[in-house]
């Protein structure tokens, strides 16, 4: 057995073996890695988790951020608006957005172990089957297909029951989960409100919306109930589902925090492609650096926002954007940082009467239930259902545009319903947006943020789009469960300027960015990794995040960044 804690122990007679957590890079001993994997938020844990189930590699993780534990807004699903972003968030904005009325918009991305998949909002979707299936025909590998990574999509989950004992047979497909994975995943505890039993009565009333019993089969279109990376109560995040106590403690890891990735660096010569090196900087800042060379690969696991940075900071970008600012080229990939898609979203509301506002939340009481047993409100965030619906075929949109999405049964929109009480409504995102943004840097230094632009509205098809999302509210709500309730739309009508306005106005962001170090085929001119998540024109570097998803997926991004980092452990394991 070749362990590298023990050669390093018996070499350098230090009595410190791998398997800590360091809170700072000036803790970190100078020692000799086979992999180090920049980030730890969805992506890096599930990497450093499964690498070092293999006694014979060493890994570090390397995380900008702080610890996850002992955060109570972070461990409890119901107090994720108390997560304190001045700590955890990197608080980026976007440039204004020259068509959404000139507006900077406010994003977010986890700092923190765990990442994003700490802070955020918890919904667990994989997305369709022509997704993936698309990835592989992108990509020219047909590893990439629903049929091939389903596996890899259960091996990341574990199904657990809500708490409290809610019966949940008919509300979901047991067959197409997992329940020996790591990410806990629940169906909300709270059995059907009056609105829920509306909501899915209009599924009988209306053929346009069928029920859907499981949006996770990969046929997702149709109304649901929504599932979540919650489990026993609690936020099940990459960081408590893949850095569990006893992960944490393994020889062969190493974990620094509050450390900042600046570049990765050629290993020996600079005429060398060989990119096995990082340079790592006190995240408060400074003119500190430290270099640590990995004897296998580098990975690169910063997120769709960061990742792209530290490769152009590191001189792997488009050559003209790098000469401008004076950093050396040492591989031109023109695509990195380019062609980002977001699914945005618009609030569409209505009037209503007879609806019941939900009873105000009582935190203290809740919170010692919370805390006492797991249960109450606090075992929820975002709690209420999805439709998933497509554009009709004789919608007029189509007459200019042709269809985005990967196929029949792929959906355009997901209408997030909400309700007040006097209003009623949905969020519309639009899952398949023709918009592009893009990251780009503003500066060599890498403590500045990056330039980003969200793109939104540049295509005229999500305008559009996204009209065709509050025409379909309103033919949900005209079905006859929804007569005693629905008094009259609250937002302007969907094919008026005013209804353009606002959405100018308001446009958001759900905050699912990819693509901006995009797979592609093996010799392909665009794209940024190959579809093993190789770093195109160099040796010993990935990436392996949610930047690499080549088609943006009907989902929200977590379960899909999931399923590359569960199939990258296993290439990158295979490979060594
Ligand atoms: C507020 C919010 C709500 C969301 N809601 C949902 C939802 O409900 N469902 C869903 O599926 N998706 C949701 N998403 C999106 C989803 O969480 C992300 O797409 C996914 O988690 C991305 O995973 P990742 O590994 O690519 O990046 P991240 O999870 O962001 O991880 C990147 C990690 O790298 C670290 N890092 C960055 N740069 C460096 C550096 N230079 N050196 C060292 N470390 C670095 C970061 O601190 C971070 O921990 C949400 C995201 C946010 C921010
Ligand atoms: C947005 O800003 C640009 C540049 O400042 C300006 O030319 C344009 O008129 C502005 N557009 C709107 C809608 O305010
Ligand atoms: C749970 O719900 C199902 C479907 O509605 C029903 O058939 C079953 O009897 C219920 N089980 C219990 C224990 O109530
Ligand atoms: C949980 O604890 C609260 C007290 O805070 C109690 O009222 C409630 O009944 C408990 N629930 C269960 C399921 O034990
Ligand atoms: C599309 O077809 C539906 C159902 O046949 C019909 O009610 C609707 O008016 C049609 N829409 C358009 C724009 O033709
Ligand atoms: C299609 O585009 C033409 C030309 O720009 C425009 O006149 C027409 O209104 C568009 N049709 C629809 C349905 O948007």
């Amino acid at each position: 057995m070749k362990l590298g804690a023990l050669s390093l122990f018996f070499a350098s007679g230090i009595s410190i073996a791998y398997g800590k957590v360091y809170n700072s890079l000036s803790d970190l001993p100078n020692r000799q890695y086979d992999f180090i994997v920049v980030g730890g938020g969805t992506a890096g844990p599930v990497l450093a988790s499964r690498l070092t189930e293999n006694a014979r590699f060493t890994v570090l993780l390397v995380e900008a951020g702080p610890d996850n534990e002992g955060v109570l807004a972070i461990q409890v699903p119901g107090l994720q608006n108390e997560i304190d972003y001045s700590k955890y968030d990197w608080g980026y904005s976007s440039v204004p957005q020259a068509a959404a009325g000139n507006r900077t918009i406010q994003m977010a991305r986890g700092h923190v172990l765990g990442g994003s998949s700490s802070i955020n909002g918890m919904v667990y979707t994989r997305g369709s089957a022509d997704d993936y299936d698309q990835w592989a025909k992108l990509t020219g590998d047909s590893g990439w297909s629903w049929k091939s990574v389903f596996p890899y999509s259960k091996k990341n989950e574990r199904w657990t029951p809500p708490p409290g004992g809610r019966n949940i047979t008919g509300l979901y497909d047991p067959k197409v989960h997992g329940y020996e994975g790591n990410t806990r995943v629940s169906l909300r505890q709270t059995p059907a409100e009056p609105f829920d039993v509306k909501l899915f009565q209009t599924t009988k009333d209306l053929p346009e919306f069928p029920f859907s019993l499981d949006p996770n089969s990969g046929h997702a279109l149709g109304l649901s109930w929504n599932q979540n990376a919650i489990g026993n109560g609690e936020r099940s995040s990459a960081a408590t589902a893949y850095l569990t106590t006893a992960v944490r403690a393994r020889k062969n890891l190493d974990i620094v925090l509050n450390t900042q990735a600046t570049r990765v660096l050629q290993t020996g010569s600079s005429r060398n492609t060989e990119i096995r090196t990082v340079e790592l900087a006190p995240r408060s800042g400074g003119t500190t650096r430290k270099t640590f060379t990995a004897s296998k690969e580098v990975i690169l696991s910063a997120g769709a926002i960061n990742s792209p940075q530290i490769l152009m900071l590191s001189g792997i970008g488009d050559r003209k954007q790098l000469n401008a600012l004076g950093i050396k080229t040492i591989v031109d990939l023109p695509s990195v940082g380019k062609d980002m898609p977001d699914h945005s979203v618009n609030f569409v509301s209505f009037f209503s009467a007879n609806g019941t506002p939900a009873p105000p939340l009582d935190r203290a009481a809740a919170l010692a239930e919370w805390t006492a047993n797991r249960t109450g409100p606090l075992t929820e965030d975002f709690r209420m259902n999805t439709l998933w619906a497509r554009i009709p075929d004789n919608a007029t949109i189509w007459q200019n545009h042709t269809d985005p999405s990967s196929g029949k049964n792929a959906p355009h929109l997901e209408l997030y319903f909400a309700n007040t009480g006097d209003t009623a409504g949905a969020v519309i995102i639009l899952v398949t947006p023709k918009s592009r943004g893009s990251v780009s840097l503003a500066s060599t230094n890498p403590f500045d943020h990056p330039i980003i632009d969200l793109g939104y509205l540049t295509h005229p098809f999500d305008l559009e789009a996204i009209r065709e999302g509050a025409r379909i509210l309103r033919r949900f709500f005209s079905g006859p469960a929804w007569a005693d309730y629905i008094v009259g739309p609250a937002s302007p009508e969907p094919s008026s300027p005013e209804f353009d306005a606002a959405v100018k106005s308001t446009i958001s962001t759900t905050f699912h960015y990819v693509g901006t170090t995009a797979m592609s085929k093996k010799g392909a001119k665009t794209g940024v990794v190959d579809p093993d998540l190789k770093v195109k024109g160099v040796k010993g570097l990935r990436v392996v995040d949610a930047g690499v998803i080549p088609f943006i997926p009907t989902a929200h991004t977590m379960a899909p960044t999931y399923i590359i980092a569960e199939r990258a452990a296993d290439l990158i394991k295979s490979a060594w």
